[in-house]
This record gives structure tokens, sequence and C-alpha cells, in this order.
């Protein structure tokens, strides 16, 4: 049977169309879970996820030995990681935040990466703290700050090195990370001096592979078969220079998904399927033992499930036959579109098979920033009063959410089966004035 690759599809998995002509999503229908939770409401389909999981697994099943982290920048809560550890998926985490998450949540500390080009001391300490938490080191700086605390604490890091091929994929400039002159990594011709140095210090610092992320969102698989070349490559000069084969391999996510009908990213399952035979092929023409092989998808695991509900408010015509029609949300709870120009594919959640428009339409935000746009010329059939569903805002929309203009984030529901679980609540405005604190000074003032 045909592996199902989430990540090709505009829609979740389990998105259909009831008898009331409503978009339903995990057996529930949209419309009433607006009303009960509100919007704009994050909604996660639960079977996406877990078939994103079994693609890669199944993509995998060929390779001797490896393992799938999820990328907990993507999108990460308590929930999540309980359902990461449940699918037997390991964690990458980029900051004390997401460890703490993780750590929140019983996740096991051994299957748990810690990124990030600058971590602090207080993250490093925390990541040691845990257990056997791998740590992957971006430079030589931070291998002599990681061996000195894990001296300090009496205890043994296990590392990577990230090391920046110079292979740049198919996506926007502000999310590629594998070209030379990238803040990510060391680069190559720096590794085996950081190699001699990790293995001086043998009390604290147990070195057992390299790392490389080349970027997010590429459709192509070209770009990581090039990497793998390369990164088998540092394996062999590693073997050459210090008589030692690396055990570990991890080669970072990036995979894109289909955020419109035209897009054609690679399926996640032949990507998995494709990566590893050529890791398999090039270390095996270098007469070098296969790797444990370490993948990190995030976005190919729960873009696609998510889908963001907003509820349409004031319309506008102008003169020239432009337009607008605002939703009560935007760039706070999305700020791809500002970001990186990301575009999306909407419908009508509450008129599912309305007819499409003559005259195009700008789906605006109501933020106060005149890029604060979601789509732009779309022949939705739209008007105020309609439930605006966005697909594919599972990834990299909660997670870089803010409160700009004073907005409370939405809150988030997980979808399965016909149950709808909050597993984030909606901030409030009193979550909004739960940090703020007024100088005496400035309160005798108002009193006066
Ligand atoms: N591993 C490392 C070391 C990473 O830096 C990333 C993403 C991943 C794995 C997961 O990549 P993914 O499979 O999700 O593409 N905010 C941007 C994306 C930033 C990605 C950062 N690193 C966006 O909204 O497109």
């Amino acid at each position: 049977m045909a592996v199902i690759s989430p990540n090709t599809r505009v829609q979740p998995h389990s998105a259909q169309i009831n008898s009331d002509d409503h978009l339903v999503v995990g057996g529930c229908d949209t419309v009433e879970l607006a009303s009960r939770f509100g919007t704009p409401l994050y909604l996660l389909d639960e079977l996406t996820i877990r078939k994103a999981a079994e693609a890669v697994k199944q993509g995998l099943a060929q390779y001797p030995e490896s393992r799938i982290l999820y990328a907990g920048k993507a999108f990460l809560c308590l929930a999540m990681c309980h359902l990461i550890d449940d699918l037997g998926l390991g964690l990458d985490v980029v900051s004390a935040g997401e460890l703490y998450t993780a750590r929140a949540a019983n996740f096991p500390p051994e299957l748990i990466y810690m990124h990030g080009n600058n971590k602090s001391r207080q993250e490093i300490e925390a990541g040691l703290q845990t257990g056997a938490v791998n740590i992957v080191v971006d430079n030589a700086s931070e291998l002599a700050l990681v061996g000195q605390i894990a001296n300090e604490l009496g205890k043994k890091a296990r590392i990577l090195f990230r090391v920046t091929p110079g292979v740049v994929p198919d996506t926007h400039h502000y999310i590629a990370t594998g070209h030379t002159d990238s803040k990510f990594g060391l680069p190559l011709a720096e590794l085996q001096a950081a190699v001699a140095l990790a293995l001086e210090q043998k009390e604290s610092i147990q070195l057992v592979g390299l790392h490389t992320h080349i970027g997010s969102q590429s459709h192509e698989i070209e770009p990581y078969l090039e990497m793998v070349e390369i990164l088998a490559d540092c394996f062999q000069e590693v073997k050459l220079n210090f008589g030692l084969d690396l055990p570990e391999l991890n080669i970072g996510g990036g995979l894109g998904i289909a955020y419109l009908e035209t897009d054609r990213p690679m399926a996640i399952y032949d990507w998995a399927q494709k990566v590893s035979s050529q890791v398999s092929k090039s270390f095996r023409s270098r007469q070098l033992p296969p790797p444990f092989l370490v993948v990190e998808p995030g976005r190919s695991i729960v873009g696609t499930a998510g889908v963001t509900l907003y509820r349409a408010g004031h319309s506008k015509l102008l003169p020239g036959g432009l337009r607008y029609l605002a939703v009560d949300g935007g760039m706070a709870d999305n700020p791809r579109p500002i970001t990186y120009q990301a575009k999306y594919t909407a419908c009508i959640a509450n008129r599912m098979s309305s007819s499409s428009a003559e005259q195009p339409l700008t789906l605006a935000g109501k933020y106060c920033e005149s890029g604060d746009i979601i789509i732009k010329d779309t022949y939705l059939a739209a008007d105020t009063g309609d439930l605006i569903a966005i697909f594919d805002t599972g990834a990299y929309n909660y997670s870089m959410a803010s409160n700009y203009n004073r907005t409370g984030r939405p809150a988030c529901v997980l979808l399965s089966e016909g149950r709808a679980d909050a597993i984030i609540e909606r901030e409030t405005n009193a979550d909004l004035l739960r940090q703020d604190r007024v100088p005496d000074r400035l309160l005798r003032r108002a009193q006066r």
C-alpha cells in the first residue's frame, strides 16, 4: 500500500465537507469549533501528524539504524511533547524554554538534542543537568564553554558538531542555513581542528558525530544528496586524521510542504528513503560503516496538520476595483506572509461549495501595518461574517506568534476522531498585564 505523505497535500489528512457544507477536520465541524472556542483559532489534526511521522519511519525502514527527531521550533507545547513521545520520536530543542517544556512533559532526555548558535551558560547547564541530552555544538568557542561547564558539573557532554556544508537549498534566503557565510555552524575548514580540540577533552566531552541543516521549506532532493556527500567526506577525513569512525550523522530537517495546490514538494516518505539510501551509498563508497542516522523534520510533520479559523469582518471596495476583506487575526498569529512573503490557501469553512468570485479579493489582517495581508488576490467569494479557514498553519505560526497591538495569542485545539481538546488556552487581557509593573512614583502621580 502506498505510504501517505501529508506534506504533498494542502489540506489536513482528515479534512472533509459535511452535509451542512461545513469544513470538518479531525471529525469536528469547524463552524461548531469556532462558536465553542472563538476565533482566531488554531486547529491541529492529530491524524495528519501521525501519518507524517509514519511516512518518515517507513522511508527510513531500509536503513540499518536511525532516529527521527521532531524539530520543536515548528510548534511546541506540553501536549505536543506527549504526542511526539507517543509516536516514538525524539525532540530537537533550541532554547531553555523548549527544553523546559520537554522536561515538564517528562520527555526522555536521551532523545533530546539541543541546538542553537549561541547557547547560554544557563542553557548548557540545564541540558547537562537534564541527563543524557545531546548537545549540537555550533562553534569552537561554544565547545570550550560546554567542556568547561561539563567539567564543573562532573558530567560528560555527548556532542555533535554542526557544520556548514556550503549547500544552498531552493528556499527564501532568510531560512537557508547551509551556505558558507551562514551564522550557523562550523566552516568545513575548521572542523578537523575542532575535532582535535574535542578529543583532547576526553573527561568532559564525548564527540559522537556531525550535524548539518541546510535550510527550510525546500522542495528538492538534490541539495540533500549533495550535502550527504560532503558530510561523508568529513567523516572520512576524521577517520584519516584521528583513526576514528564517528558513529552518528544528523542531517537536519527542512523538507517543504504544499501551501498552494500548485506546490510540488517531494513526498516526505521519498525524502527519507532517498536521503537514507544516499547515506548508505556515500559511506559505503568510502569504506566507512553506515552511521546511526538522525533526521530532524519540523514543518513536514506538523505544518499540514494546522488550520487557522478567522471570522471575516469589514470589507471595502475601492474605486479601482480592489476589494479588501479583513479578518479578526493576522500577522500576530501568522507572521509568515509579512516575514517571508509566504503564500497560503483559504476556504470559506461555513460554505465550502460556494463558487469562486469574479473579482479578486485581498484577505487582510487586523493589525496596524499595511503589510499585514494574509492572502493577496484570492478568488474566494467570501463576505462579512464568513468563517475563513487558512490551511497549513501548523508550523511556525503559533511558535512565531506575538502579542503585537496587545492582542492575546489564540487558543490551539487538537482534533482527533470527533474530539476537540484545547491544548493551549487563549491568552486573555489579564494575561497581557501579567508581566507589567508600574513604578510607585507613577502610581502616586496617577492618584493625585
Ligand atoms: N533542524 C534545525 C537545526 C533547524 O534549524 C530547523 C529549522 C529544523 C531542524 C527544522 O526544519 P523544518 O523541517 O521545519 O524545515 N520560521 C521559518 C522556518 C525556520 C526554520 C528554522 N530551523 C518559516 O516560518 O518558514
